[in-house]
C-alpha cells in the first residue's frame, strides 16, 4: 500500500501522506522538467445552439426572469450575514407558501426526490408501516424509497385516472394502523388531483402521520398544510413556482416534529431534519454546518417565494384555475380525450390528453417541439405510451399560453393525421 503520494499542478510538486491526505513538502518544478503522464487528454467541450422552447411538459416550467437575476446573484457564504437573512427569508416565505406556523419548514439540497426521501426516512422507521395511496408514478417511487429504508411497505390502488374516496383510505387506515399514509396531491404522471380536506383527521384518529407530496401542485392548487392536517409535505421549485429544480421546500406538523425529535432511528445523514432544522435556524440562532447549500439555488428559491408572495396565493391559484378553463376549453373543439374523465379531478398545473387512434405520442411530441417550440410530454411509468402530458404551470400559467398551446396542437392534429378521426 502506498503511504506518499504526490501532485503537481502550477509549477509546484506536493508529496502528502495518502491516509492523512498532509502535505509533507513542496517543491518548485517548472513544467518543462516534469513527465507527466496524462491519461485522458482535455476533451473538446463545444458550446451548441439552444432555441429555447416554451417549457411546457409536467416540469420543468419557464422561469420567472427575477428568478433568472436571483440565480446569477454574487454567491454568499455561511461566513456571511446575508447568508442568513436569505434562509430567513426562505422560510419565513416557505410558511406562508404551504400555509403553516410551524418552525419546522426549510429547504432541501437536491430535486423532489430528495425531499421525499427526506420526509419519509424522518417520519417513518425501519420496521415500521408505511401505506401508500398508489395512482401513479411518484407513489412508486415512494414505495421504492421507503422499501430501500427497510420500511415495511403496504400499498392500496386506485385505477390511474381516478382518485382515492376518504372511505377507502380510512377503511385502509383501519385495517392496517401505519405509521404513516403517503399520498401524492398533484399526480404529473397521470393528470389528477387528489381531494386532501379532511384527509388530516381521519389519519390522526388512527395514530397515522399525513405525508403529501405536493412537487407539482404547490403554487398552482389551493393547498392548507395546517387546515388540513398535513404532518409531513414537500415541494419543489421547478414547477408552479417557476424556478430552478435542486432545491425542495419541506415542512412538518407539530406532530412530526415530536416523532422526528424522540426518533429512536437514524434516517441518512445528509436527509436528518434534526440537523438541517440546526442549520437552517428553525429554532434560533444555532447555525450549525451540515453541509454545503447551493448560494445560487437559495437565492433562487427566495425569488420564487417573492413572486408569489407579490401576487398572492389566492391569486396564483385562480390564475392556474382561469387559464385552465380556456385551455381545457379549446382542447374540447379538437378530437383529442381528456385521461381523467371527471372534471373537478384535473390537475390545474398539469393536463393529460388521449390522442385518437393512429397518432404516435413520440411523434406528436418532437413534431411540437420542431414546428412550434413547444417542448411537451408523452406519459411517464404507468402511462408511457398513452398520454400526452402538458403542463400549463408558473409562469406559463396565462390565457396567452394556453392560447398557443391550443393553437399548436391544433396544427399538429392535422399535420400528423392519418386516420379518418380527424375533424
Ligand atoms: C408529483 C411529483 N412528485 C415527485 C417528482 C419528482 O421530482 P424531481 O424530478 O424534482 O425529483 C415529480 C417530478 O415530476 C412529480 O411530478
Amino acid at each position: 500500500m502506498r503511504i506518499f503520494n504526490s501532485a503537481y499542478a502550477h509549477g509546484v510538486l506536493t508529496v502528502y501522506h495518502c491516509e492523512r491526505h498532509t502535505s509533507l513538502a513542496t517543491v518548485s518544478i517548472p513544467p518543462s522538467k516534469m513527465s507527466l503522464n496524462f491519461v485522458v487528454p482535455p476533451p473538446k467541450i463545444e458550446d451548441r445552439e439552444y432555441v429555447k422552447p416554451y417549457l411546457c411538459g409536467s416540469g420543468p416550467a419557464d422561469i420567472w426572469p427575477s428568478v433568472y437575476e436571483a440565480y446569477a446573484r454574487k454567491v454568499t457564504t455561511p461566513m456571511c450575514e446575508e447568508h442568513f437573512h436569505v434562509l430567513d427569508d426562505i422560510r419565513s416565505g416557505l410558511q406562508y407558501v404551504f400555509q403553516t406556523k410551524s418552525k419546522l419548514v426549510l429547504a432541501i439540497s437536491g430535486a423532489g426526490h430528495a425531499a421525499m426521501e427526506a420526509v419519509i426516512t424522518n417520519l417513518v422507521a425501519p420496521g415500521e408501516t408505511l401505506l401508500v395511496a398508489c395512482r401513479g408514478m411518484w407513489d412508486e417511487r415512494a414505495i421504492e424509497v421507503a422499501k430501500r429504508f427497510g420500511i415495511n411497505v403496504e400499498v392500496t390502488r386506485t385505477p390511474l385516472h381516478s382518485t382515492f374516496s376518504h372511505e377507502h383510505l380510512e377503511n385502509e387506515l383501519k385495517r392496517l394502523r401505519p405509521t404513516a399514509l403517503c399520498i401524492t396531491h398533484g399526480d404529473s404522471s397521470t393528470g389528477n388531483v387528489q381531494k386532501m380536506q379532511g384527509l388530516g383527521d381521519i389519519c390522526h384518529k388512527y395514530g397515522t402521520l399525513l405525508i403529501v407530496d405536493t412537487v407539482v401542485s404547490l403554487g398552482g392548487v389551493p393547498f392548507l398544510t395546517d387546515e388540513w392536517g398535513i404532518d409531513g409535505v414537500f415541494a419543489s421549485t421547478q414547477k408552479a413556482l417557476s424556478g430552478p429544480a435542486g432545491i425542495s421546500p419541506v415542512a412538518f406538523s407539530a406532530r412530526a416534529e415530536e416523532k422526528i425529535n424522540n426518533r429512536k432511528h437514524e434516517p441518512p445523514f445528509y436527509f436528518d431534519i434534526k440537523m438541517l432544522a440546526k442549520q437552517w435556524n428553525c429554532y434560533g440562532n444555532t447555525r450549525l454546518y451540515h453541509h454545503t447549500m447551493s448560494p445560487p439555488l437559495l437565492h433562487a428559491l427566495r425569488a420564487c417565494i417573492k413572486e408569489l408572495v407579490s401576487q398572492t396565493l389566492e391569486k396564483s391559484w385562480a390564475r392556474h384555475a382561469t387559464t385552465l378553463a380556456h385551455f381545457h376549453k379549446r382542447l374540447q373543439e379538437m378530437s383529442v380525450t381528456f385521461y381523467v374523465p371527471i372534471p373537478e379531478e384535473r390537475l390545474p398545473t398539469v393536463t393529460t390528453l388521449v390522442l385518437p387512434e393512429g397518432y404516435d405520442y413520440t411523434e406528436f411530441c418532437d413534431y411540437m417541439r420542431a414546428k412550434h417550440n413547444i417542448l411537451i410530454y408523452g406519459g411517464v411509468g404507468p402511462t408511457a405510451g398513452k398520454i400526452l402530458r402538458i403542463g400549463t404551470m408558473g409562469m406559463n400559467a396565462t390565457i396567452e399560453m394556453a392560447d398557443i398551446l391550443a393553437d399548436a396542437i391544433s396544427d399538429t392534429l392535422k399535420a400528423l393525421n392519418k386516420s379518418q378521426h380527424y375533424s
